[in-house]
């Protein structure tokens, strides 16, 4: 045990947000797509953490190779790398079986109604810092309808490849971190069978 205590799921929780509250947000490109603003306070954004099979920033920059052939770091593993291994350390403790390779790591970030792009299934998110609204709004269409979650200090499954969902109006400060697998890292990842020394992922974990 490195970062947190164990049996103490709340005090983790708040260490966890020790670390997300060092970060300055910013948006990602991807998820600029999904919502359409500008703000360079730090304050707001959507960042994936973790991997990615693209190898550019922009056209002249170049991202960080990673363990696996054909992946590299994302932009917020390069300006994080310690958060990789923080992140894995509370998911081993709390998830254990749950398998993930990417983060996503949002500060009151507003969240449109939405699938998650076909190649991301069940994914867990977990709700951090002092707000209120915020809520997760998860459409189970047949299998259930609407329903609302509070997600602060508490962590929700579910398939956002699957069924819509958003998040409503924040006030105060929120950060939610998404664990999710996907598919084409995984095959690389299981296809080189490298070993990561970031300690965000090995491909031991990933079947
Ligand atoms: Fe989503």
């Amino acid at each position: 045990m490195k970062y947190f205590n164990d049996n103490d799921f709340l005090g983790d929780c708040c260490i966890l947000q020790s670390f997300l509250e060092e970060m300055r947000f910013y948006s990602g490109s991807e998820r600029l797509r999904v919502l359409k603003h500008s703000n360079n306070s730090g304050n707001i954004g959507s960042m994936l953490y973790g991997y990615t099979w693209k190898g550019y920033l922009s056209p002249t920059k170049k991202r960080t190779a990673a363990p696996w052939k054909g992946l590299f770091e994302t932009k917020c593993m390069d300006l994080y790398p310690e958060f990789g291994e923080v992140a894995r350390e509370f998911a081993d403790l709390y998830f254990p079986t749950f398998k993930w390779c990417n983060l996503q790591l949002n500060k009151n970030f507003p969240i449109p109604p939405h699938f998650d792009s076909t190649n991301v299934g069940t994914s867990i998110i977990i709700g951090l810092g002092d707000y209120r609204g915020g809520k997760l709004f998860v459409d189970f269409a047949e299998d259930g309808g609407i329903r609302e979650f509070d997600i602060r200090g508490e962590m929700v499954k579910f398939d956002g490849s699957k069924y819509r969902h958003w998040v409503s109006d924040i006030e105060g400060d929120r950060y939610s971190v998404v664990f999710f697998n996907n598919s084409v890292i995984e095959k690389k990842m299981t296809a080189y069978n490298s070993v990561s020394a970031s300690g965000v992922n090995n491909a031991d974990a990933v079947p």
